[in-house]
Order: structure tokens, then sequence, then C-alpha cells
């Protein structure tokens, strides 16, 4: 099984971002503890400030991946560029959507996310360890479809 796992703008400060919203971790600790927990899948982790290139990314996923993690970050309020582009795929690699914090406890323009309809699932408000739980259940979904 190969997974994609990609996270849009700001999501390379981790670590120092708002450490009590976001949490310690970096993204280098979150792809360690995602590859450590379960070695037998295969994660291609990538993270980029560009909605274009996470467009890109996804609209090539076609044949050479199971599925798609994404934190698309702030462009989960505000992309339906990437909406499109996540159901443009989702008949042969689905996603889940994962994020750090429990958004719907923050600002109300974060209570909305454009791409989550276009994935199987949503996953928030742990932290790093999301990633994982997100894995899991992407993991769990692809085996019984
Ligand atoms: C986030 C939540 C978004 O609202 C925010 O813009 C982010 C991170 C999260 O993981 O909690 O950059 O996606």
């Amino acid at each position: 099984m190969k997974i994609l796992a990609l996270n849009g703008p700001n999501l390379n400060l981790l670590g120092t971002r708002e450490p009590e919203i976001y949490g310690y971790e970096t993204l280098a600790d979150i792809e360690a503890e995602m590859k450590a927990t379960l070695p037998e899948i295969e994660i291609e982790f990538r993270q980029t400030n560009s909605e274009a290139e996470l467009i890109t990314w996804i609209g090539e996923t076609r044949g050479l991946y199971d599925g798609i993690i994404i934190n698309p970050a702030a462009l989960t309020h505000t992309s339906l560029g990437l909406y499109d582009a996540l159901k443009a795929v989702a008949d042969e690699v689905p996603a889940v959507e994962v994020h750090l914090s429990n958004t719907h406890t923050r600002e109300e323009i974060r209570h909305k996310s454009i791409t989550a309809p276009a994935c199987v699932g949503q996953i928030m408000g742990f932290k790093g360890f999301g990633y994982t739980l997100a894995l899991r259940a992407l993991a769990h979904s692809l085996k019984s479809s």
C-alpha cells in the first residue's frame, strides 16, 4: 500500500508555530511517527505553501498511490480548486483529511471545511497523533473497500 501524505501552507513551521494550538512536534517528527507505527505502508510525505502545487500533486496520484492523507491547512477553508482535485481522483485514490487542532473550537471561519466533502473521512484535534490515526483509518477503509 502506497500513501501520499500532503501538508499545506505554514505546516513547515510546526514545532514553533503556536505550539499551544498545534503542538510541539515538527512535521519531520510526525512523518517519523507515521512511518514507525505502520512500517508496512509506504508513505511519501510532502509539504508546500503553494495551492497550485498541492492541486498538481493530487492530480498526479492516479495509478501511483492507493490513498491520500491531507492537511490542507488554511486552504481547507478557501480552496474550491483543492476540493475539485480531490474529487477528480477520489474514485481511485481516496483521501482522509487531518487537522492538528479541533477547528470547531476555534474562530468561526475555521468551522467550515470546503475540502472535507471530497474525502472519505476527517480526523481532528489530536495534534500530530492525528496523522497516524488518519493513516490507520485510510488503510482500514482501503482494505474493506
Ligand atoms: C489546521 C487548521 C487550519 O484552520 C489552519 O489554517 C492550519 C492548520 C490544523 O491542522 O489544525 O494551518 O489545518
